[in-house]
């Protein structure tokens, strides 16, 4: 294993407790030989006391970096070796055929403890991605199986060198283990199933946390969500962050409003950083959605600059060339949100009957309603909320009515965000998971041109279980 929690060594951060951000096991992948294992093993993820028992891929912690480059054909063995589930690996933002997307029950049957199941599909989008189960999610996802799975550009950006934060969160009591309680209903209908420690690829991160940087160097930064449900929004004092990509996909290069870096679960954002700080000095970045909680320190070493001005090479990526809707011709079509705690009176249809809030709590296990129905992961075989017909354009309205914030995911396509509460966003976005603020409507629109039955749903994972689950069928 990689992993270890390496002391921080430069001259300028020779202070006591003070641990270097560790970076993600890479992947010297030969394209034959890839292969992820399900697996149950002990990780240290805190400083001090026994290691975490935590479920990963490959012995690790995020799970390795896959590196592929775009137009590359791929073959990515998995083997379950957990002791009493189903798994799948659902690969998160790439736009593949239905039958590799990882869906138990909906495009593939889960894969049983001990058996494996082969993914093959052509890498059609360079950006910033990741992979996770999909069977289970609230507990697989937050117990640590995910990784990063990076494509690149044809043509780089000029950058120094580059860097991925991949953040999550671990709940976890004083023997440093897991908290077995997933899937409480407690969780479901309020802000999911928050961890107590954050984790920065794969290990507790705080202020005592460095990450050095030295003065004058632009870092491609790669920041990823992978908790199962803590929003976050970063910021890092005393630099200018510009934004180059969102879920992978090539943005006008610009700064963010107050700098604020809003992650959903399963969001990713590529950023250009250029650290003109001075040397020795040393900054914050922090969580605004949580208290300002600091995540890490952003550490300038003593070196001397590497040039007194940010580089002068251009940031803009290359676009992926999706497919763009004609809002002109597109049908219209609308989701509403209902449910959660505190949330208006809602009735829902389970299996076709109407219930009441409480009852979709108390008997099914259900909080959240999508078009006033909610439905278990065992029932979406087959019962699509929408149809839409191949090469479709689409203009899909969310109507949140809850008072909690969402970050909607949908599989197999990216969306163009069209408006936030009627109004476009500054720069056109493509995303393939975007927030919807409490009381929100958010209008999205793509072109429905990947044959099959795809996911739709909240990305705060025991919202998905509790009702905001349901699929799209294309074709
Ligand atoms: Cu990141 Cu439906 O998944
Ligand atoms: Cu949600």
């Amino acid at each position: 294993m990689h992993f270890s929690r390496r002391k921080f060594l430069k001259a300028g951060a020779a202070v006591a407790g003070i641990h270097a951000v560790s970076p993600v096991v890479s992947w010297a992948n030969s394209p034959d030989s890839l292969k992820l294992k399900a697996e149950v093993f002990k990780q240290r993820i805190l400083a001090s006391g026994p290691e975490t028992e935590v479920w990963g891929f490959n012995g690790s912690v995020p799970g390795p970096l896959l590196r592929f480059r775009r137009g590359e054909r791929v073959r990515i063995g998995v083997t379950n070796g957990l002791h009493e589930q189903g798994t799948t690996v659902h690969w998160h933002g790439l736009r593949v055929p239905n039958a590799m997307d990882g869906v138990p029950h909906v495009t593939q049957p889960p894969i049983a403890p001990g058996a494996r199941f082969t993914y093959e599909y052509t890498v059609q989008d360079s950006g910033t991605f990741w992979y996770h189960p999909h069977q289970h999610s609230f507990e697989q996802v937050a117990r640590g199986l995910y990784g990063p799975l990076i494509v690149e550009e044809e043509r780089p950006i000029e950058v120094d060198r580059e860097a991925i934060w991949g953040l999550s969160d671990f709940k976890v009591g004083s023997d440093n283990q897991q908290d077995n309680d997933f899937g409480h209903v407690r969780d479901m209908a309020n802000m999911g199933r928050l961890g107590n420690v954050i984790a920065l690829n794969g290990i507790a991160t705080d202020a005592d946390t460095a990450f050095s940087v030295r003065s004058g160097e632009r870092i491609r930064l790669r920041l990823l969500n992978m908790a199962s449900a803590r929003i976050m929004r970063l910021r890092i004092h005393g630099h200018r962050p510009v934004v180059i990509a969102y879920d992978g996909q090539a943005v006008e290069p610009h700064e963010e409003p107050g700098g604020e870096l809003a992650l959903g679960p399963g969001m990713r954002i590529d950023l250009v950083l250029d650290c003109m700080g001075k040397p020795g000095q040393r900054f914050a970045v922090v969580d605004l959605a949580h208290k300002n909680r600091q995540l890490l320190t952003l550490a300038y070493s003593d070196e001397s600059p590497l040039r007194q001005k940010p580089l002068g090479a251009p940031v803009s990526l290359p676009s992926n060339n999706l497919p763009e809707p004609d809002l002109g011709r597109a049908g219209r079509h609308q989701i509403l949100f209902q449910g959660g705690m505190s949330g208006r009176p809602v009735i829902g249809l389970v299996d076709g009957k109407p219930v009441k809030i409480q009852e979709l709590m108390e008997k099914h296990g259900l909080a959240w309603t999508m078009n006033f129905t909610a439905r278990h992961e065992s029932a979406l075989t087959h019962v699509p909320f929408l149809r839409l017909a191949q090469g479709e354009h689409c203009l899909l309205s969310m109507i949140n009515e809850t008072g909690f914030e969402h970050p909607m995911h949908f599989h197999g396509h990216m969306f163009r965000v069209v408006a936030i509460e009627g109004i476009a966003p500054k720069y056109p976005q493509w995303r393939d998971t975007v927030l919807v603020g409490p009381r929100e409507t958010v209008d999205i629109a793509f072109v429905a041109d990947n044959p099959g039955e795809w996911m739709f749903h909240c990305h705060i994972l025991e919202h998905a279980a509790g009702g905001m689950m349901g699929t799209i069928r294309v074709g």
